[in-house]
């Protein structure tokens, strides 16, 4: 079966699907997905090629911001389809990026998954994007799971458009809030900000969940669904 008939056949990791407990090698050598993770939260973001523009700067953001995601208890690891000799001269060149002189080791994981085994496994090739050999690069693939290892979310980029790392802490401290709380985020929200009411909770269940109530917005067709709370 060709490479191109497996893409379009993979659907890919979903949501609440348990990641496997692939195994890789990696720039800190070979390691099991679950053991990595241990009980934290992790997030997998994919790269289309080492030593390409865009991911360069996404990757020496992601090392600038690896304190944020400890502070979040969440494992990063990134993958690209180059091999690890590869990624170990690339990590150089995005940790100078950040002419971050106190900090020179890339402080987590590139898997090398030069052979494209995993990116098939979880779905994360673009067809539409090709290397000069006609062979399908990764797309910029952000996974972020929980300590169960099932998705909480995923979001996929194009190799031409980098991520937004600030918008990715943002939804992991969404995600982390939703976790525990009967309360969902709404548009544009910030960590300390007010959230909504979950539809499925009563009026009752609410008055009961948050101790400093819930406020209604009224609206034209009467209905009483949009409840603001304070987490
Ligand atoms: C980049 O990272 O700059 C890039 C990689 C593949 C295609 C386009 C841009």
């Amino acid at each position: 079966i060709s490479l191109h008939s497996l893409i379009t056949l993979m659907p890919g990791i979903l949501l609440g699907d348990v990641l496997p407990n692939f195994e890789a090698e990696t720039t800190i050598g070979k390691i099991k997905f679950h053991e990595f993770l241990g009980n934290s939260w992790g997030i997998l973001f994919s790269h289309p090629r080492d030593f390409t523009p865009v991911c360069t700067t996404e990757l020496a953001r992601a090392a600038k911001l690896h304190e944020e995601f400890k502070k979040r208890d969440v494992k990063m690891i990134a993958l690209s389809i180059d091999s690890v000799e590869d990624h170990r001269k690339w990590s150089e060149d995005i940790m100078s990026f950040n002419q971050d002189k106190a900090c020179c080791a890339m402080p987590f994981p590139i898997i090398a998954d030069d052979k494209r085994e995993l990116s098939v496994l979880l779905g994360m090739l673009d067809p539409d994007e090709r290397d000069k050999d006609g062979m399908p690069l990764t797309a910029r693939c952000v996974f972020v799971v929980g300590p169960d290892k099932r998705l909480k979310l995923s979001i996929l980029y194009p190799a031409t458009t980098g991520r937004n790392f600030d918008e990715i802490l943002r939804v992991i401290d969404s995600l982390q809030l939703t976790a525990t709380k009967k309360v969902a985020t709404p548009v544009d929200w910030k960590p300390g900000q007010e959230v909504m009411v979950i539809p499925s909770l009563s009026d009752e269940e609410a008055n009961k969940l948050f101790p400093a109530g819930f406020t209604l917005k009224e609206v034209p067709s009467g209905k009483k669904y949009i409840r603001y709370t304070k987490p």
